[in-house]
């Protein structure tokens, strides 16, 4: 089967190679030369050509493998952004005519993110939809929509739980796992083995008087099924998993109460049953694992979250890339030859960078996953391997116009205010932090960017109203996808019909000896 060509590695070294040549402080980058109008007539030509192909050849098979890739926080508006920053940034041209990994694979819908209860969504309820197949109430995990935020006696009932693919993929004998960003108790890998009625109880701390009698997120990953046989997690979260005391570094950090060291309890337990369980803490550490030895690994390697990608300690005793930790996952799963596995990716950051009205730290971040995105399809056999990339909702940044072609994505546009004359950047916020309108004695007014250095990390654009921490956003998002079944993503879904998409192509779950192809492919 063909499919649209993915970069080689040696083009991404070109590609390296290329922006240390280019490094420069240009805030215009360059337009090819060859965009005449022969160009976009073969263009197009060769865009129908492949996607005669792509209509004549749908991969029916069962999918042995799934990948879910998701960019917290990851819209449209970011991932365009990506992709034009990417260009500019790791291509030294223009980037708007590039395109990010994804953008090729040979099928792309469109996803509703609203909640049973709230029209923008929060990242707890798009999880429990995207792993079990049903919407949910706003910041629930694993729970249905009976259940609404911290009705812990609610929660109790084994009859509101939901299971999860994690569950219909182990029940089906194949390797699971997870890799994040964030705490492995975070809201979106909690999801796929916590019932929890608030995603803020990672851990006992945090549970309260309302939280009383509910057992914490980190808890449930150690303790039940199917949390307890993950194969592989890797991400932050020393502190909810009681692997370190110490003090707090952000509001989330979670901090066990009752001085229970559940990643030592988690290591004792596989021993105990004769397995090889490793926990790791840092990079060299996970580079150097013998994944052929391995059976079970745990990589914390951060007490809350783990950093930006920008800001990553790359060495040896610091923090592994997304792309080190998914192609270590890889690995270690898919020695499960026969049955295969089934893996979640997520860029938990882009999310949190948002959140801070941060372009460079959350476009870092989605360039970081698409790395991860390459080395994970160069690991894998696309004709049995379901690869779905997407987001679990977007974020209220706008790419506001008017700006000429190949200006920097983090600088400012051309077109002044026909109100009050001034400039502003490409990148805006219509909700955040960097609300720096001012009195200027005779009106109110707001700073001329062009004396800002826009492009500097940490840098905040404007944002209309004030706010601490920036919003989500209620529009829907894109979900990119190739291999089997990757057809049956195809126009405007719900978000919870990826779990039946992901179930109904690997054949588990509630499609398990239910999963007909009309075209029966198998072995033809
Ligand atoms: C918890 O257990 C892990 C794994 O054995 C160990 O590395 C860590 O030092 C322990 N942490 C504490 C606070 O005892
Ligand atoms: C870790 O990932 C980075 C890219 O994110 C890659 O350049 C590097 O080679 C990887 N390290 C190892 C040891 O595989
Ligand atoms: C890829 O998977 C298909 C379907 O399972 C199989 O027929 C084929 O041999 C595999 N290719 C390789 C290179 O392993
Ligand atoms: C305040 O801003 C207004 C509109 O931009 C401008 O006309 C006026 O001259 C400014 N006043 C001062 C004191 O700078
Ligand atoms: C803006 O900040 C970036 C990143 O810190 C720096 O490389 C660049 O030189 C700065 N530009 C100016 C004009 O100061
Ligand atoms: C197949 O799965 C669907 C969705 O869960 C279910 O409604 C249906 O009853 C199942 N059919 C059979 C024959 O199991
Ligand atoms: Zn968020």
């Amino acid at each position: 089967m063909k499919h649209a060509r993915l970069p080689t590695t040696c083009e991404t070294c070109v590609l390296l190679l290329l922006m240390l040549a280019t490094c420069t402080t240009a805030k215009v980058f360059p337009v090819p030369t060859t965009e005449d109008t022969a160009h976009w007539h073969q263009l197009g030509w060769s865009d129908l050509q492949e996607a005669i192909t792509v209509a004549s050849s749908n991969n029916w098979n069962v999918a042995k493998n799934v990948i879910f890739f998701l960019g917290d926080g990851m819209g449209i508006v970011a991932s365009t952004a990506a992709r034009i920053y990417k260009g500019q940034k790791h291509g030294g041209h223009s980037g708007e005519e590039g395109s990010l990994t994804w953008e090729r694979f040979p099928h792309t819908a469109l996803l509703k993110t609203y909640t049973l209860d709230e029209q923008i969504p929060d990242s707890a309820a798009t999880a429990t939809a995207f792993f079990t197949g049903s919407k949910v109430n706003q910041n629930t995990i694993g729970l249905d929509g009976t259940v609404f935020k911290d009705q812990c006696i609610a929660s109790l009932n084994p009859k509101t739980w939901q299971t999860s693919i994690l569950d219909w993929a182990q029940k089906a004998g194949k390797h699971t796992g997870f890799v994040t960003t964030t705490r492995v108790t975070h809201a979106t890998p909690a999801a796929l083995y916590a019932h929890s009625p608030n995603r803020e109880w990672e851990c006992d701390a945090k549970l309260g008087k309302l939280g009383h009698g509910c057992r914490d997120i980190a808890k449930q990953l150690v303790e039940d099924a199917p949390g307890r046989d993950v194969k592989v997690m890797l991400g932050g979260g020393r502190f909810p998993l009681g692997a370190t005391s110490g003090v707090a570094t952000d509001k989330w950090s979670c901090l066990r109460r009752d001085n229970r060291n559940l990643t030592n309890e988690w290591l004792l337990q596989k021993k105990a049953y004769g397995n090889n369980a490793q926990y790791v803490q840092n990079k060299q550490q996970l580079m150097d694992l013998d994944t052929e030895e391995t059976d079970y690994l745990i990589g914390l390697f951060s007490d809350s979250n783990m950093d930006y990608e920008i800001d990553r300690d790359d060495g040896p005793s610091g923090q592994p890339s997304l792309t080190n930790m998914t192609s270590v996952a890889i690995k270690i799963l898919s020695k499960n030859k026969h049955k295969g596995f089934f893996l979640v990716v997520e860029g938990g950051r882009i999310d949190h960078a948002m959140h801070n009205t941060q372009p460079l730290r959350a476009l870092e971040d989605i360039v970081a996953l698409e790395e991860a995105v390459r080395t994970a399809l160069s690991m894998v056999n696309l004709s049995e391997t379901l690869i779905i990339v997407t987001a679990d909702h977007s974020h209220v940044m706008t790419i506001n116009g008017y700006a000429k072609r190949g200006n920097d994505i983090l600088g400012i546009g051309h077109t002044p205010s026909d109100i009050d004359n001034l400039l502003h950047t490409t990148l805006m916020f219509t909700n955040g932090i960097a609300y720096n309108h001012y009195w200027n004695g005779t009106k109110v007014t707001r700073p001329d960017v062009r004396r800002e250095n826009t492009s500097m990390l940490g840098y905040q654009p404007l944002s209309a109203i004030p706010m601490t921490y920036e919003t989500h956003s209620g529009d829907d998002v894109a979900a990119y996808a190739i291999g089997p079944m990757s057809h049956l993503l195809h126009r405007m879904h719900e978000q919870s019909y990826v779990a039946h998409v992901m179930g109904f192509a690997a054949c588990i779950g509630p499609y398990t000896g239910n999963c007909t192809r009309p075209i029966n492919q198998w072995g033809t």
